[in-house]
């Protein structure tokens, strides 16, 4: 992959690039979406219905993020080292709500879909972090509201965060690198072809062949704790 060294790079990774690090992806086989059906807990709608079962679906998964056993892996420090030393124009957007970019390093990051943990305030719109349970009762530390906190995740049906960013940085990188994810949710199945269109590169990196595989110029596939940093590495030493 060649890459002229004054070109922008554009990054996007879903829940595969965090799965090395032991956290559950949607659509594999025993992924998220085979335990619970995202109509119930993934939707403005299935909060207003049950709040409670929303917030124990968001609590479980922030305490096993907080887990001491979890942690950034080689894809993860790979990008961040990526976003350092590539000479270029850098961006990662993320559809994970995860911090494992964060923790590896990563500063030039979006999180289209939102983080696990922060929270967003129903009654003034404040966000702040949340690193343990929410619940009816949580006051707001900006007005003080009880049970007015839910996660600040991007549900089914909502607007992802700082699009115009992302198209912005897609209509203008020399390479669009899409990692760790199905390609099946929009706007995020949409970018290789938004890059495509203005001219980018194209390069999926990922266990197996999504399905927009067909969009991308350059495929590498197996795990990403090496697929990854092999990739990156090529990038750095290539650099023209
Ligand atoms: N290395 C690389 N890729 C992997 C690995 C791995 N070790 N393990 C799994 N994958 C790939 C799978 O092959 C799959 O293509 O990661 C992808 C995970 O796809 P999904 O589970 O659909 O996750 P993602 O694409 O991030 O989902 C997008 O859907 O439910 C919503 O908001 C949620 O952000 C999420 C969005
Ligand atoms: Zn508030």
């Amino acid at each position: 992959m060649e890459l002229a060294s004054r070109q922008a790079i554009v990054v996007l990774t879903g829940a595969g690039i965090s799965k090395e690090s032991g956290l559950e992806t949607f659509r594999d086989e025993d992924g998220i979406w085979s335990k619970v059906k995202l109509e119930d807990v993934a939707t403005p709608e299935a909060f207003q219905r049950d709040p409670a079962l929303v917030q124990a679906f968001y609590n479980q998964r922030r305490r096993g993020l907080l887990a001491a056993d979890i942690g950034p892996n080689a894809a993860h420090t790979a990008l961040a080292r990526l976003e350092r030393d590539w000479p270029g124009p850098f961006l990662l957007v993320t559809q994970n709500i995860d911090d494992l970019h964060e923790r590896a390093g990563s500063k030039k990051l979006i999180h289209m879909h939102g983080e696990l943990l922060k929270a967003l305030c129903l009654a003034c719109g404040g966000k702040s972090p949340c690193r343990s349970d929410l619940g009816a009762a949580t006051p707001c530390p900006h007005c003080g509201s009880e049970g007015q906190l839910r996660p600040d995740v991007v549900w089914f049906g909502e607007m992802p965060y700082q699009m115009e960013r992302i198209y912005e940085a897609l209509g203008t990188c020399g390479l669009f690198v899409s990692t760790g994810t199905s390609g099946t949710v929009y706007p995020a199945a949409g970018f290789a072809g938004e890059a495509r269109q203005c001219g980018a590169q194209t390069a999926e990196l990922n266990l197996e062949r999504s399905g927009n595989g067909a969009l991308f110029s350059e495929g590498r596939y197996g795990p990403a704790t090496q697929i990854v940093p092999a990739f990156v590495d090529e990038l750095l030493s290539g650099a023209v």
